[in-house]
């Protein structure tokens, strides 16, 4: 038996790091995919390769303990697949598999890879340990292995990779909405690689704010007005609007420590090639940038490639599927 499983990555437009402060945040699944196959083994080994990379591991679920020759940076996503397997591993019965992980975007540039693959090993585990587990168990399982291997995450990445499409994430991401976009939006992603983690950058933020306090605060408060204004603007497709938001937003980005020399070099020579607006998207420290390019998409693509990498971005309105074929 054969089970694959694709979820899509996602990028934020609005409220990251805010969010992690209970403020609102906006984003969209984009359709980067990470694909994971399971196929049936008689014993209890499990083993995993990524595909295209040379990585190949052995994943205990006893002990929890991953080994892999491999120390690529790709190798860190196998913790997410050890985690995912372990909780579900927990509600049905003891078996191996043969794992294949193919992961379509960049991994760590704050695109959704981990959640990505978290929400497929589940999804794909569900069938194969016949747990039964609707969308709503995945999502939420989802966010709980992201919890656990990073200790800190906003369902945003978990829940987008789900159920696809553009969601609302309301305060303390007590609502989630589905956003009536009824345009494509036209972006370009640029990405570099990232000198630190989402971990490492929430705590980086955190540490400004007990130093300062009541600014902070502010740029907080600016940001969730940021994203209230914005899902207007994304719904009347306001375009002017949206773009002067999403500059708005990267200055205060880079008011929280979280931007780079070359995120903001890709920033500024978007908007200067002809985007109405960019910004970081994610948790910043390296990772990607979105430029919003109602016009010239080619040319700003071009000068983010020649600078870093780039692609254009194109939203999915359906999240996780699973194949089986026995
Ligand atoms: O891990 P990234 O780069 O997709 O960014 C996450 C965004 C944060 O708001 C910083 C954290 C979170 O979990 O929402």
């Amino acid at each position: 038996m054969h089970i694959k499983a694709s979820a899509p990555g996602k990028v934020i437009l609005f409220g990251e790091h805010s969010v992690v402060y209970g403020k609102p945040a906006i984003a969209v699944a984009v359709k980067k995919y990470a694909h994971i196959t399971i196929k049936e083994r008689v014993d209890l080994q499990i083993n995993l390769e990524i595909m295209g990379l040379g990585v190949l591991a052995s994943l205990n679920l006893e002990d929890e303990t991953i080994s892999c020759k491999n120390n690529r940076m790709e190798t860190g996503i196998l913790k997410y697949v050890l985690k995912a397997l372990k909780l579900i591993q927990d509600k049905g019965p003891t078996k191996g598999m043969d794992i294949l992980l193919e992961i379509e975007m960049p991994v760590g540039a704050g695109l959704g890879s981990s959640a990505a693959v978290t929400v497929a090993t589940i999804a794909a585990a569900n069938k194969y340990y016949e747990t039964d587990l609707k969308l709503d168990e995945i999502a939420k399982l989802a966010h709980q292995v992201e919890l656990e291997v990073q200790g800190a995450a906003s369902p945003i990445d978990t829940t987008l990779s789900t159920y696809g499409g553009a969601l609302y994430l309301g305060r303390n991401t007590n609502r989630i909405e589905k956003l009536p976009l009824n345009w494509e939006l036209p972006l370009v992603i640029g990405h570099t690689p990232r000198e630190s983690n989402t971990a490492e950058l929430i705590k980086k933020v955190h540490s400004k704010m007990e130093e300062y306090p009541s600014i902070i605060y502010h740029i907080f408060k600016s940001m969730e007005q940021i994203t209230e204004e914005a899902r207007d603007a994304l719904i009347e497709k306001n375009e002017k609007k949206l773009a002067e938001l999403m500059n708005i937003n990267h200055g205060l980005l880079d008011a929280l420590g979280v931007n780079t020399p070359v995120l903001s070099e890709m920033v500024y020579a978007a908007r200067e090639t002809g985007a109405l607006g960019s910004k970081i998207t994610g948790a910043g420290g390296g990772g990607s940038i979105i430029a919003y390019c109602p016009v010239k998409i080619e040319e700003v693509l071009r000068k983010l490639q020649k600078i870093e990498n780039a692609f254009k971005a194109h939203i999915t309105y359906e999240g996780v599927c699973t194949n089986i074929k026995e």
